[in-house]
This record gives C-alpha cells, sequence and structure tokens, in this order.
C-alpha cells in the first residue's frame, strides 16, 4: 500500500506549517462565499465581479432555479429538489460519491458504466450496463435522463455533440469535453485564451521531438494527447539521447503526442472551480498538492493569483458542473496552468468533510440548475490522505484495514472505502480527511496514523519518489 503524502489535502489558516498534500490555503474557517477569502480585502475587478456574484448568489439562496421549479399553474409541481434524473457517464468512486450527495436531496442518479458491479452502481437510482464510449449505448441512456453529465472525459464525444443538437441537455457542453479530452487542444485553447500555461508544441516524430528539445531544453516533458491520465500519458526525457525510450513508453507517436516545456515548479495548486447553469462561477480554497514532505508557505497573493488563472480557464469553457485546475507555482511566483478537469475531482474530496457544500453536491446542483452552494470551509483545518495501492494482493488490503482501524479512532476523521473489487497497481482505493482546530492539529493526527507499523516505511520510499507524476492525486 503506497501511502503518498502527494495525496493529502490541508486546508488551514496556518500557511506556515508542514506540508502534506492538498493544502487548504484558505484563512479562515467560514470565510465568504466565492473564492473563499475574503473578497472586500481586494478592489480588482476580478474581485468586484465576483462580489457581485456572490450577492447574486446570496440572493439565490433561497429559491430554486426556475428552470427546475416553475409556479406555473400548468406545470406539474415537483416534490423535491429537483425531479430531474441525472445521467452519469461513468460509475467509478466519483460516481459513487455523486449518488451519496444526490441521496441527501433526492435527486435520482443514473449511471451508464461497462461494468455490473461498478463502484456507483449499488448506491445510483439505476445503473444501466454499457460502455460510456460507444454511441447507441450513449444514445439510449441519454433517452432516460434529464441531464447528461460525466465523472470522467473520456466518453464518446462525438454522440455528445449529435446528441445536443437534438436537444438533449448535456452538462458540461460537449465543446468542453471535446477540448480537455485532448491535452493538446487543451493546451491550445487555453493558450488562446491568454492563461498562462507551460510552452508546448505538437511531435510527430522524432525529428520534431529533437526540435522541441532544442528549443525548450530539457528535462522535457512529452505528454499523450488523449486517454492521458494518473500519470498515464506521461514521460520526462532527461536528454537527447532519452526522447527515443521516453516515446515508446507512451506508445509511440501514433498515439498522438505533444510536448511541454520542464516547469520548475515549487508548488502544485489546484482549485476546484464551480459553474451554475445561470454561469454564476464559485471557486473553491486552493489547496496544494505535495509530493514530498515540506514546507508549504503559500502566500495570500499566489493563491489569488492561482483563483484567478482558475476562474479565467474555468471562464473560457462551456457548460454548468464542477471542474478541477491544476495549476503550477514557478520559483518566480508565476501561475501556470496544467491541465482542467471537467468533474469532480480527487483534489475536491475533502470538501466532503470540510466545506459547507461538497464538491458532489456542488457538481449535482450545478447540473441540474439549482443555485450553487457556499464552498467555503467549515472547518479551521483539514487534510486528506489517499489510499493508493502500490503492489496487488492481499497484503496491500491488511495495510489498509489497519490505517483505516486507526482512522476510526481520530477525532474528526472520516473514512471513505470504495470497495474496489481488486487491488491494483496505482489505484486509488480510498481516502482519509481528518478535520480539526488547526492544520498543525491535522497533520499530527495524520502523522499519528501513518506512524505506527510499516506504513510509515511505506510513505517514507513515496517521499523519494523522483518524478512523481503518477503519483496519484
Ligand atoms: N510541464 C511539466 N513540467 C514539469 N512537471 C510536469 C509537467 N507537466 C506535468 N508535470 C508533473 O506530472 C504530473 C502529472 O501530469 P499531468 O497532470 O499532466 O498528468 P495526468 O496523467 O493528468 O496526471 P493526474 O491524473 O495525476 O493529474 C503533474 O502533477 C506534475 O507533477
Ligand atoms: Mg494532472
Amino acid at each position: 500500500m503506497r501511502m503518498f503524502h502527494s495525496t493529502r489535502a490541508a486546508i488551514s489558516s496556518d500557511a506556515c506549517t508542514a506540508a502534506f498534500g492538498y493544502r487548504p490555503l484558505i484563512p479562515t474557517p467560514r470565510s465568504r462565499v466565492g473564492f473563499g477569502f475574503s473578497m472586500e480585502q481586494s478592489s480588482s475587478p476580478l474581485f468586484f465581479k465576483q462580489r457581485q456574484r456572490q450577492q447574486h448568489y446570496q440572493q439565490l439562496t433561497c429559491q430554486a432555479s426556475r428552470e427546475v421549479i416553475s409556479t406555473s399553474k400548468d406545470v406539474a409541481l415537483v416534490h423535491g429538489v429537483s425531479e430531474m434524473i441525472v445521467g452519469v457517464l461513468g460509475g467509478g468512486q466519483l460516481g459513487r460519491m455523486l449518488c451519496q450527495a444526490a441521496s441527501k436531496m433526492t435527486i435520482k442518479v443514473m449511471v451508464l458504466d461497462p461494468l455490473e458491479n461498478c463502484r456507483a452502481s449499488a448506491l445510483s437510482y439505476d445503473h444501466m450496463v454499457g460502455s460510456f464510449d460507444d454511441s447507441a449505448t450513449v444514445e439510449e441512456f441519454a433517452k432516460r435522463c434529464g441531464v447528461l453529465t460525466v465523472e470522467i472525459e473520456h466518453v464518446d464525444v462525438v454522440t455528445m455533440e449529435k446528441l445536443e443538437q437534438q436537444g438533449v441537455n448535456c452538462q458540461p457542453k460537449a465543446s468542453t469535453i471535446r477540448i480537455i479530452q485532448d491535452k493538446y487542444l487543451q493546451k491550445v485553447h487555453f493558450s488562446q485564451h491568454n492563461i498562462p500555461l507551460p510552452e508546448f508544441m505538437q511531435i510527430n516524430d522524432l525529428e520534431g521531438a529533437k526540435r522541441a528539445g532544442e528549443l525548450f531544453g530539457y528535462p522535457l516533458m512529452i505528454k499523450s494527447t488523449s486517454l492521458a491520465y494518473d500519470g498515464r500519458g506521461i514521460a520526462a526525457a532527461k536528454s537527447e539521447e532519452e526522447l527515443s525510450s521516453a516515446v515508446d513508453a507512451l506508445g509511440g507517436f501514433d498515439r498522438g503526442l505533444y510536448v511541454e516545456k520542464w516547469a520548475s515548479f515549487v508548488k502544485e495548486l489546484a482549485v476546484i472551480v464551480a459553474r451554475g447553469r445561470d454561469i454564476s462561477i464559485l471557486c473553491y480554497p486552493v489547496v496544494e498538492i505535495v509530493h514530498s514532505q515540506g514546507t508549504a508557505n503559500v502566500k495570500w497573493k499566489i493563491r489569488e493569483c492561482a483563483t484567478e488563472v482558475a476562474y479565467k480557464a474555468v471562464s473560457s469553457l462551456q457548460g454548468a458542473g464542477v471542474f478541477a485546475v491544476e495549476l503550477f507555482v514557478t520559483r518566480d511566483g508565476q501561475i501556470l496552468l496544467n491541465e482542467v478537469a471537467p468533474r469532480p475531482h480527487n483534489s475536491g474530496h475533502h470538501t466532503i468533510g470540510s466545506c459547507y457544500t461538497s464538491q458532489f453536491e456542488q457538481h449535482l446542483r450545478a447540473v441540474v440548475g439549482l443555485p450553487l452552494g457556499d464552498p467555503s470551509m467549515n472547518t479551521p483545518a483539514a487534510v486528506k490522505y489517499n489510499i493508493l495501492d502500490e503492489d496487488e494482493g492481499e497484503h496491500d488490503f491488511r495495510l489498509a484495514h489497519q490505517l483505516i482501524g486507526r482512522a476510526l479512532t481520530i477525532p474528526g476523521a472520516n473514512v471513505h472505502w470504495y470497495d474496489k473489487p481488486d487491488m491494483r497497481k496505482q489505484r486509488k482505493m480510498g481516502h482519509i480527511t481528518i478535520v480539526g482546530p488547526s492544520l498543525g492539529n491535522v497533520e499530527r493526527y495524520l502523522a499519528n496514523m501513518l506512524k505506527e507499523g510499516s506504513l510509515d516505511d511505506k510513505s517514507a520510499d513515496a517521499k523519494e519518489c523522483p518524478s512523481c507524476h503518477s503519483c496519484n492525486k
């Protein structure tokens, strides 16, 4: 069982303590709707706009969206929060947590997933067994839903586009999925919208890769354009000699490759951004992704810039839902966008225990057309830790079991176990969130949880993980 530090999410006002994972960077437990920190402190146009949105939000908090509930006598009264059936392409752990959030509001979530016992199946209103990459299946599924959304971006986007033309309500829009699922296209899109990014270029052969190396220098990051996630579609070449093996490791040029200039970042951040059907946008507190233990002291200005970039990136996309924006902070304090996911994301799991509205509830509110909920923290500090599988087999199950056993005795800790039938390398098996009165407090609990027994030795290995690109988030 590999317990990467990089899988922790921590949030608090304390920006000076040692860093573990996704560090919460928001000042106070209950800051504000919007970016999660006091917006009155800034007079920038962005914040002004945000304040207006905040007021808008406050006006809306007590009423359901007009798109969903009508007061007209001709329209049948909606019994609960919404009677719209939410169809989710994919039924993994994200789908499962969407179902959990939906049950609170009695929103019906249907999932489409090829696995009969997919993670979301037992908790969903209905599960259609089939591929979210198969046109006829997606069309059939869409007929049963009021709105179509995704928990994975690698879906049949051509069919989504076709369905949209026929009037099917897709949130986010198919155009967004198309941009996001091709990493190169994503980079082109964001650069056209003046979002700061590492320099990049497409490569079609070894000569092209060498030219990129001459232009950008080494190490050089090579990435697959499609089906790239969990670090599976990236390889670093430290020198020209390594280009060929890096390309081979990614499956060759036919797979579709591009290169990125190495971002010598000092920190990685993530911002979950929610956009409603009324195009209101709210940002969750900035969190830090840390691949090894170290100091995390992200200044307020950096958080502000990160939120601004994330806000701008999501504004350039179409449709409602939550979006995860992964960012780099460079040595000179610049923020560069790494990538965007058009769905709830691992870096936002802490929101279940630490924010007024979890990313999952927020996604449902957004796609159904309800007002967005308050994304700010309801606790002074939180830390999130992923349970990852390193080796396959029972040994890892036993380690996970030990860890969960310890977590259950920690005040403020919540265990999420995804109930995956088998352990597989680099798989996310579950996560643990610890909330408490200060970051020091929750990190102490986390350290104690990891200290005992063999888990500690394993996590020490993880700290030295050289490139960390495959280290879970
Ligand atoms: N241009 C770059 N320069 C340096 N490091 C990079 C660069 N791009 C990516 N990385 C590193 O590799 C990690 C994974 O990259 P990326 O997010 O593109 O891949 P991924 O397959 O989507 O991974 P994940 O699903 O974990 O987000 C990043 O979090 C970062 O640590
Ligand atoms: Mg990534």
